[in-house]
C-alpha cells in the first residue's frame, strides 16, 4: 500500500485518542457485519461449477468424462514471466512505488507482492513479515520458502479453543510490548511451512467437481475429506477448499487478504478488522494503530491474486529413465492416489468462487501435475487445530492437505511442520490413510527405492 499523505493528521489525534483505549473502537462500523466466526461459516452447499473434468487415478476409476484430449499442459517455469492470464507489464526494472499500477500488469502485481510494507503502511501492529515475497520466493517470487508460522490453541473437553486473538501467532510487532506470546495453557502447538503459490490459478480453477469426483474414486480407506469453506468474496457461498495446509480457502482472494491481515497486519475489504495482541484490541484508536480499517481498499489483494494467478506451475527437472521408472513404482504402490499427478481445470467460462470469478481462457482447460488432490487426510500427523473452532470443522484437526510435489527439488524442510529433513522421513511418517503405502513402499528393495527417490528429486 502506497503511504497516505493524511498520516500526519492521523498519527496526531491518536495521541489524544490513545487515553482512550477501548474494544469498542474497532468494532461495529457496519451493522450488517458478522462476527468473525460466523463469517467462516459457508452460506448453503458448494455448487458443482460445471462437469467434473479429467484427473488421473489408479486402477478402472482413472478417466472421469474421459481424458479430455483438446486440454493443453499448463504452462510451468521459474522465469519469472506470465502464463499468459495478465500481461507481462513494463520492463520490472523500471517499477517504482511511485510509478506502479497495482492492478495493471503481472509486473506490477510481482512488485506489489514484493513491497515491504512500513507502519505508514499500515504494517502490524502484530505481523509476521513484511512482504507477501519474505515467505513466497524460491526459486522465484510466489515460490514456497523455510518460514514456517506457529499456530496454538488448547482443547478442552474434546473442544478446540484458539488462543486468544486466533490460532495463528504473530512473531513480530511493531511496539515491544505487544510481540505475541504462547500462553502455557496452550497446549497444542504447530508449527506451519510456507506453502508454494506457483501454478495456483490453475489450482484455482479445478471445478468442486472435479475435486469431490477425486474424493469419490478414492479407495473407503483411504478417501479424502472436500472441507467447504466460505467463499467471503462470493458472498459467503461454499466452496471446496483447496489453499493452504488445511484446504481452509478456495479462492485466491480470499487466501490473499486473509494473509495481507495475518502476516502483515493490513486491513481490506474482505478482512476489515484489526488482528489483536493475545486478544487484547491494538487497532485504530489505540496507540499502536495510526490508520484506520481498512488500511487497503483491496487493491493490493486483487493485485496479489493477478500475479499468483497468472504464475506458472513448478517445472520439472529433468526426466531421466530411473525417474520414469521411480514415477511407475511411485504409482504402483498407490503413492498417486492422494498425490493425483494429473488434473484438468474447468472450461473457460464457468463460474467458480461462488460467482465472484470466472475461469478465464487461459486458465481453461489445462493439464496440472500437482501431486495432490487438494483433499484433506488422516495419515497421523495431523496437528490438532481445525479449519475454524466450530463443530462443522472439528474433524479437521487431524488432517492435512495432502502436500502438492510439485517444486518438491527446491523444498529441504518437509511436511506441514518442516521437521522431516529428508523425503524418506516424510514417507516414513505417513500412517492412517497412508500406513498401507508407506509399507509398500517400505517393502520395496533399495534400488527401487532409489528410483523413486529420484523421481521425487525431480519434482
Ligand atoms: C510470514 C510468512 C508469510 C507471509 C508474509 C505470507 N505468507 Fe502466504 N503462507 C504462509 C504460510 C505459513 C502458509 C500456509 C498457511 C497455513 O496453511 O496455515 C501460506 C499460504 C499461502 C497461500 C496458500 C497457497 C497454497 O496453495 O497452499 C497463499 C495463496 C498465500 N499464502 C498468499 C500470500 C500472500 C498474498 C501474502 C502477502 C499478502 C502472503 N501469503 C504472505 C506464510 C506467509
Ligand atoms: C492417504 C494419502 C497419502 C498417500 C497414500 C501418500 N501421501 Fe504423501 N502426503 C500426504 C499428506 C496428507 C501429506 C502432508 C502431511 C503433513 O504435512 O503433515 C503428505 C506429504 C508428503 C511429502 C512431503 C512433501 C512436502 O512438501 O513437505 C512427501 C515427500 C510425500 N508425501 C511422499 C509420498 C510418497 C512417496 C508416497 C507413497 C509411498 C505418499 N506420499 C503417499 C498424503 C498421502
Amino acid at each position: 500500500m502506497k503511504p497516505r499523505t493524511f498520516l500526519s493528521i492521523a498519527l496526531a489525534t491518536v495521541a489524544t485518542a490513545a487515553v482512550l483505549i477501548t474494544s469498542l473502537e474497532g468494532q461495529g462500523q457496519s451493522p450488517t457485519k458478522k462476527t468473525p466466526q460466523n463469517r467462516f461459516i459457508p452460506r448453503g452447499r458448494a455448487a458443482p461449477e460445471g462437469p467434473a473434468q479429467f484427473f488421473s487415478m489408479p486402477g478402472s476409476k482413472t478417466a472421469v468424462n474421459g481424458d479430455n484430449p483438446s486440454s493443453r499442459e499448463a504452462v510451468t517455469g521459474f522465469d519469472d514471466l506470465t502464463n499468459g492470464y495478465f500481461e507481462q507489464g513494463p520492463d520490472f526494472d523500471t517499477i517504482t512505488e511511485d510509478n506502479v499500477e497495482p492492478l495493471r500488469s503481472y509486473n506490477d502485481g510481482r512488485f506489489i507482492f514484493e513491497e515491504k510494507e512500513t507502519a505508514e503502511d499500515g504494517l502490524g501492529p502484530t505481523y509476521n513479515t513484511q512482504s507477501c515475497s519474505a515467505c513466497h520466493q524460491n526459486i522465484v517470487t510466489g515460490g514456497a520458502s523455510q518460514i514456517a508460522e506457529h499456530r496454538t490453541g488448547h482443547t478442552f473437553n474434546g473442544q478446540f479453543f484458539e488462543s486468544p486473538g486466533g490460532s495463528l501467532i504473530q512473531s513480530r510487532a511493531t511496539f515491544p510490548d505487544i510481540v505475541e506470546h504462547v500462553l502455557p495453557v496452550d497446549t497444542v502447538r504447530t508449527f506451519r511451512m510456507s506453502t508454494n503459490t506457483m501454478g495456483d490459478g490453475y489450482a484455482e480453477c479445478v471445478s468442486d467437481s472435479t475435486l469431490t469426483a477425486i474424493r469419490d474414486a478414492q479407495p473407503p480407506d483411504m478417501q479424502g475429506t472436500a472441507p467447504e469453506v466460505a467463499v467471503l468474496e462470493g458472498d459467503g457461498s461454499a466452496g471446496v477448499g483447496r489453499f493452504g495446509w488445511k484446504c481452509q480457502h478456495r479462492s485466491l482472494l480470499s487466501f490473499a487478504s486473509d494473509a495481507y491481515l495475518n502476516e502483515m497486519g493490513i486491513t481490506s475489504p474482505l478482512f476489515p478488522d484489526e488482528n489483536t495482541s493475545q486478544g487484547m484490541f491494538v487497532g485504530y484508536g489505540t496507540i499502536y494503530d495510526p490508520l484506520p480499517e481498512p488500511e487497503d481498499d483491496g487493491t493490493d489483494p486483487q493485485a496479489f491474486v493477478n500475479f499468483m494467478r497468472s504464475t506458472k506451475a513448478p517445472p520439472r527437472g529433468p526426466i531421466t529413465p530411473d525417474v520414469h521408472f521411480g514415477e511407475n513404482k511411485f504409482n504402483q504402490i498407490g503413492c498417486n492416489i492422494c498425490h493425483v499427478s494429473t488434473i484438468v481445470t474447468a472450461a473457460a467460462g464457468t463460474p467458480i468462487n461462488g460467482g465472484a470469478f470466472t475461469v478465464p481462457a487461459a486458465l481453461a482447460n489445462r493439464r496440472l501435475h500437482p501431486y495432490s488432490d487438494f483433499l484433506l487426510h488422516d495419515i497421523g500427523t495431523g496437528d490438532g487445530i481445525p479449519i475454524e473452532p466450530t463443530p462443522q470443522f472439528a474433524g479437521t484437526a487431524s488432517q492435512i492437505r495432502t502436500a502438492p510435489l510439485w517444486g518438491l527439488r527446491t523444498r529441504n524442510r518437509l511436511m506441514h511442520d518442516g521437521l522431516s529433513f529428508t523425503a524418506d522421513d516424510a514417507i516414513q511418517r505417513h500412517g492412517g490413510q497412508a500406513a498401507a503405502v508407506r509399507d509398500a513402499f517400505n517393502a520395496l528393495g533399495d534400488f527401487q527405492k532409489a528410483q523413486i527417490f529420484d523421481f521425487l528429486n525431480s519434482l
